[in-house]
């Protein structure tokens, strides 16, 4: 058994990534080490494939003594890093824990494993490897005729969430050069797909627009996402685990750039034809434009040659399969979603981020 740690798995990729390896690789034993908070849930992990193999931390990745112990105990090798705060407009509310976690965190994981791995050598160098989850957020925004994100775009973050994902990138690339830590990273555009905390996007319009709640689209609605489904992105992140360059940069994405009007309005179809019997049909009627996301980036687009070239990777799923899969999963798991609107903290959100928000024509 080769023992993985992964970071933030009780959260909506770090969960669907755990499934993904369970089901895909016999031979893995996974340490989920998650603070469990407001984003992160125990019930993301119901029904795991062949649990015996996964073994639940409940901790903090800024706990150095915790991380250490371990990475000895359970003589991990790999680690796949995901735990993040992870939300932009709670960033802009405050950026306090994004500074906390998503850098502070990252490098505590970070001096560990190069104490643990490189210090005491305890595996061969090919056994090894640190693999940074990041976002294609770190690049900043794109102008409409602007190309799209390479691996060597600059980075040009605009929002504390962005600016926190760069900073740890940085860290991760440097103690590659510096200390020679075998380290991959992918930068992923937007994800979507089943146990998405209804703070985003898609999960938070499906959920309103099936009962019967405006459609809060910031700004004009034109602003421009490349979409990739949960699964996909797993895949990806498996791949280069295995077979990607150490010390190397993956951008990885969906291939589709809609505005977000043409998601929701997508959304909103589905669900007309789901539940033809619904009273608020057309769903569409319930848009609602409201005042825009300060800082908010108007276009993003993923080059993914290098991926594919290298690895063979392309994402399976388009965004009218994906959002279908994605539609189904929220409307066939009413007890998850209850769970969650229970939580103190989301209706807290809830009000902080659209109370008085205001709309706009
Ligand atoms: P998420 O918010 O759903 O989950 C984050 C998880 O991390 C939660 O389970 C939370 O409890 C845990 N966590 C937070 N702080 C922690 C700490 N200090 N110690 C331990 N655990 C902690 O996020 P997600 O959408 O699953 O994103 C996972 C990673 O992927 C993040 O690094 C994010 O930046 C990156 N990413 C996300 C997207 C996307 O669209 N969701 C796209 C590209 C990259
Ligand atoms: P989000 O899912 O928060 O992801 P990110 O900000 O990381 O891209 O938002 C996706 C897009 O949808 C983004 O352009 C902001 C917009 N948006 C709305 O218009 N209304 C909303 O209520 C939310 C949450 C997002």
């Amino acid at each position: 058994m080769e023992n993985i740690l992964v970071t933030g798995g009780a959260g909506f990729i770090g969960s669907n990534f755990i499934r993904y390896l369970l089901a895909t690789e016999p031979d893995v034993h996974i340490v989920n080490l998650d603070l469990l908070t407001y984003a992160g849930s125990l019930d993301n992990l119901a029904g795991l494939p062949d649990p015996k193999r996964h073994t639940f931390i409940k901790g903090d990745i800024s706990d150095q003594e915790l991380v250490n112990e371990l990475l000895h105990k359970y003589h991990i090798s790999k680690v796949i890093h995901l735990a993040a705060e992870s939300h932009v407009d709670r960033s802009v509310h405050g950026p306090a824990a994004f500074i906390q976690t998503n850098i502070v965190g990252t490098f505590t994981l970070l001096e560990a494993v190069k104490e643990y791995w490189l210090k005491e050598k305890p595996f061969s160098e090919s056994a090894i490897r640190f693999h940074h989850v990041s976002t294609d957020e770190v690049y900043g925004t794109l102008a409409p005729e602007d190309p799209p994100f390479t691996e060597t775009t600059p980075y040009a973050p605009n929002s504390p969430y962005s600016a926190s994902k760069a900073a740890s990138d940085h860290l991760v690339r440097a103690y590659h050069a510096t200390y020679g830590l075998p380290i991959s990273i992918t930068n992923c555009s937007n994800n979507y797909g089943p146990y998405q905390f209804p703070e985003k996007l898609i999960p938070l319009m499906i959920l309103n627009a099936n009962n019967g709640r405006e459609l809060p689209i910031y700004g004009d609605g034109n602003q421009i996402r490349d979409w990739l489904y949960v699964e996909d992105h797993c895949e990806a992140i498996w791949h280069i685990v295995k077979n990607g360059e150490s010390g190397e940069t993956y951008n990885v994405g969906g291939n589709n750039q809609p505005t977000n009007l043409t998601v929701v309005k997508t959304i909103c179809e589905i669900l007309d034809e789901c539940n033809p019997v619904s009273p608020y049909i057309p769903h569409e009627n319930l848009i609602r434009h409201v005042t825009d996301r300060p800082g908010h980036d108007r276009r993003y687009d993923v080059d993914i040659s290098k991926i594919k070239k290298a690895l063979g990777w392309q994402p399976k799923e388009s965004l009218t399969t994906g959002l279908l899969r994605t539609v189904e999963w929220y409307i066939s798991n009413p007890d998850w979603i209850q769970a969650i609107h229970k939580q103190g903290g989301y209706q807290e959100w809830m009000q902080q981020n659209y109370t008085n928000r205001g709309t706009v024509e």
